[in-house]
């Protein structure tokens, strides 16, 4: 085994492979239609929900994706873990479409990106198949009951249970629909894969792999004509092949393209891939794959190397949930998420714990970031009461091939995970599980390496199951990378998830404690104490990933707050299923650098001190210590910068020089267990409060090249709002994230403030989510008004398919209102 295994990552380590993406779209002459408009949504069960003369006339109206459960009501009769929010139940979506007659001998199938959960579909009133697993893709078969030019019936029944994960997993059709309607000889679903053999700056060797199928028996011969287009569309490689057709035939090609730009994390370039299916010199099929050129390989000693470049992986997990805007899908929301992060410094996401989203890997392609994708959070032993161990027997070989031929293609992905702390660790025989689908990975795709999650040290490596992945991801045992990689010289290891600390934006707990469990449910943004036992503060990774270069890189837990798992604080009793909500109504989770609506916490920062070289100083806490006169107050300053200086109302209170002057902060982990571990990443100092100022002022080589100031604020006077776009797309699903900030009369942030505004919305958008980052409120995030958590909160709107002027106006009792235009095109 042992043997099998080495050989596979020397075949990584080796072999340059070139990847394609794979958000493949169809052109003419057959089509892919967004099938999002129009359906019909109803609550509850029914024992008649597909039938076609059911009458669905009252149902409600609503364009997909669509998540009911965010829109609450938040209950404590729900499960904290979860989000408190509904996400159990049955509900039933319909759709009544007709399909021209003139499309008659076609092939007609829908395709759903992703149903949550336990999907079963009907097409006027035939039972045509069913998916459990709410975060795959799958596409099925509708032509047999079709009715050309008349009246048709799509029913869609969902029953999530609660506890079938262990956050928001979001309920209902959340991802995007489309109607297919293909010749009869055509290239399916994932129809494509492609790779390379070779690739240098001069010259790149291409092998595409293509599917046709055909229902057409009695034409025999086609034509598949392949293209690549760069990113100026113009064609820098071809060929034609013939085909002999039969009902599925498997096409391979191999085509040069020279001084190809390749896609990196600072360059991501994409290319094109067409792929036209002619019979008799007429076009029936044209496949589109959007791509990038690039080479990956994992060494034990040099680490991941990007186009033969050894790139540190300063990686994220994240769950799937978009905050405020739920589990329903959103390019945008997607789009910011990881521009934000990317912001912190982040290069590499780990799809914690299950298949992302299209939409996911296509921003990840654009905005260079690395993806390790995730298929499992549990095998056949279940973590949840309902969980996917319930279907893992049956379904786990089809989800997890599925998703590596929908994924394979693209640049960002770089490892498959078969799973996060898998149970089976700690059984002798785990390994079987963990070899079979490794295998299945490297059947469907032998250029990427896979991966898991551990996390019960030793327990993955005496059951063998260690020994059945190609890269050994290591959840929370940053003092173990060492020891494992003189025990095992030939494995390569990383930090799969790290840290985990908790904290609440802008909160501020004196003294700097060990643990907290604070009567307002909230936790210091010192990041000092943290929440389960087995985190960390950001900086012990720091250390470790420093001490032991050969690991990859370290992968926090999680890049944005999300909805659910609201430890320290409720929901974390794993051992007796117990899911108690006594620390309610903590309702999502504290462990990001980023809050739930995006805000930086103060860690942001400090990832941002070390992930980024863009000269970048932060000053903490805020400087509004009524009563506190007198008193030490500890300041913390966050830099990449080489010293920093502080000024307190203009006084100097002397340089730190970053690596030799550190911080001691309370640590519980491990070997830091109730010990004072010193920080080298944070530079301090003990204040006494006085209103007025703090300043940073950092310095490299002796030159000022980054200053931050804070000011004691006085009352709250007015809004100000900003919108993170004022110019959007008029098609209906765009978004602007607009920022509320409290302020004093002279614009100075009130960093306590917590008033509450309300919303107008005046032209062409709707209101999509307001939110504020406070993990502990439950008011609704579909509501026109929202309290500030500390100074901020957040207006999200989306745009309709008019383009026009959106006025948008906060106002709050005492305060002086704010506008801004968003135009939308
Ligand atoms: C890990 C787990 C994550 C999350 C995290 C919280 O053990 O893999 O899903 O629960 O703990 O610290």
């Amino acid at each position: 085994m042992r043997h099998l295994k080495r050989t596979v990552i020397l075949t990584f380590c080796l072999s340059i492979f070139i990847f394609f993406s794979c958000h493949s779209e169809k052109l003419q002459p057959t089509k892919d239609q967004n099938f999002n408009k129009d359906w019909l949504f109803k609550k509850g069960a029914l024992s008649n929900g597909e039938t076609t003369d059911l009458d669905d006339s009252a149902w409600r109206k609503l364009n997909l994706p669509h998540d009911w459960a965010i829109e609450g009501p938040f209950s404590n009769t729900y499960n904290a873990r979860t989000g408190g929010l509904p996400v159990h139940g049955e509900a039933w979506y319909r759709k009544h479409f007709s399909v021209n007659p003139l499309e008659k001998g076609k092939r007609i199938s829908i395709e759903f990106d992703g149903a949550m959960n336990n999907a079963k579909v009907w097409l006027n009133g035939h039972y045509i198949g069913e998916r459990p697993y709410g975060y795959i893709g799958f596409e099925l078969d509708l032509t047999e009951h079709i009715k050309f030019g008349e009246d048709n019936l799509i029913a869609v029944q969902l029953t999530p249970q609660d506890l079938a994960a262990r956050w928001y997993s979001g309920a209902g059709i959340y991802r995007n629909v489309r109607l297919k309607i293909n010749n009869p000889v055509h290239i399916p679903q994932y129809g494509t894969y492609v790779t390379t053999p070779e690739v240098s700056k001069e010259k790149a060797l291409i092998n595409i792999k293509t599917k046709v199928v055909s229902f057409d028996s009695k034409t025999s011969k086609a034509v598949l004509k392949t293209s690549i287009h760069d990113e100026n569309g113009l064609i820098v490689a071809e060929n034609n092949q013939d085909i002999t057709l039969s009902s599925e035939v498997d096409t391979e090609v191999l085509l040069t393209v020279n001084n190809p730009n390749l896609w990196d994390i600072t360059t991501p370039v994409l290319y094109q891939a067409k792929s036209m299916v002619y019979i008799d010199n007429q076009l029936v099929d044209t496949y589109i794959t959007h791509f990038g050129i690039r080479s990956i390989a994992f060494d034990k000693d040099k680490g991941f190397m990007l186009n033969e470049n050894q790139v540190e992986l300063n990686g994220v997990c994240m769950h799937h949930d978009q905050g405020p805007l739920g589990a329903a899908i959103n390019y945008r929301a997607k789009e910011r998420q990881m521009q934000i992060m990317k912001s912190m410094g982040v290069n590499a996401l780990r799809t914690s714990h299950n298949p992302p989203s299209p939409e996911m890997l296509e921003v990840c392609d654009k905005l260079g970031i690395l993806v390790i994708v995730e298929a499992f959070d549990e095998w056949k032993m279940g973590k949840v009461p309902n969980g996917y161990n319930q279907y893992f027997d049956q379904w786990h070989e089809t989800d997890l091939r599925d998703m590596i031929k929908r994924d394979r293609n693209h640049p960002s992905v770089i490892m498959w995970s078969i799973g996060n702390e898998i149970l089976e660790q700690g059984k002798k025989d785990g390994w079987k599980i963990a070899k079979q689908l490794n295998d299945i990975c490297h059947d469907e795709d032998p250029t990427r390496p896979t991966t898991v999650g551990f996390n019960y040290f030793p327990a993955p490596f005496e059951n063998h199951l260690a020994e059945h992945v190609d890269i050994v991801g290591m959840n929370y045992w940053p003092e173990q990378y060492n020891s494992i990689l003189e025990n095992n010289p030939d494995m390569i290891v990383y930090g799969s998830e790290t840290s985990s600390q908790t904290s609440s934006r802008g909160v501020y707990h004196l003294p700097i404690a060990f643990k907290e469990q604070h009567e307002t449910n909230h936790v210091s943004s010192y990041d000092v104490t943290v929440g389960p036992p087995w985190a960390y503060a950001p900086d012990i990774e720091f250390d470790a990933q420093a001490k032991e270069p050969r690991s990859l890189g370290e992968f926090i837990w999680t890049g944005f707050d999300y909805l659910g798992e609201p430890t320290p604080y409720g929901g974390r009793d794993n051992s007796t299923n117990g899911y108690w909500n006594d620390d309610w109504p903590s309702r999502s989770s504290y462990f990001a650098p980023v809050d739930l609506c995006g805000f930086p916490k103060d860690r942001y920062y400090l990832y941002q001190s070390q992930w980024t070289s863009k000269p970048m100083v932060h000053v903490l806490p805020h400087w509004n210590w009524e009563g506190k006169e007198g008193q030490d107050i500890p300041v913390f300053a966050y830099t990449n910068a080489e010293e920093v200086e502080l000024f307190v109302n203009g006084a100097s209170y002397g340089k730190k020089v970053k690596g030799k002057d550190v911080t001691e902060i309370p640590a519980e982990y491990h070997d830091y267990k109730k010990g004072w571990y010193k920080s080298k990443y944070r530079l301090s100092w003990q204040v006494p409060y006085q209103p007025g100022s703090i300043k940073v002022v950092a310095y490299t080589d002796n030159k000022i090249v980054a200053t931050k100031e804070i000011k004691t604020a006085d009352k709250p006077a007015k809004l100000t709002l900003i919108a993170d776009r004022t110019e959007i797309q008029a098609d209906g699903t765009d978004l602007s994230f607009v920022t509320v900030k409290i302020e004093d009369e002279n614009g100075n942030l009130c960093p306590l403030a917590s008033n509450l505004v309300n919303f107008s919305i005046d032209g062409e958008a709707t209101l999509a989510a307001v939110g504020n980052g406070d993990q502990t409120s439950l008011a609704s995030f579909q509501a026109n008004e929202r309290k500030a958590f500390n100074g901020l909160c957040m207006l999200i709107i989306k745009s309709t398919e008019n383009s026009g002027i959106v006025k948008i106006t906060a106002s709050s009792e005492g305060l002086q209102p704010s506008t801004v235009n968003i135009t939308t095109k």
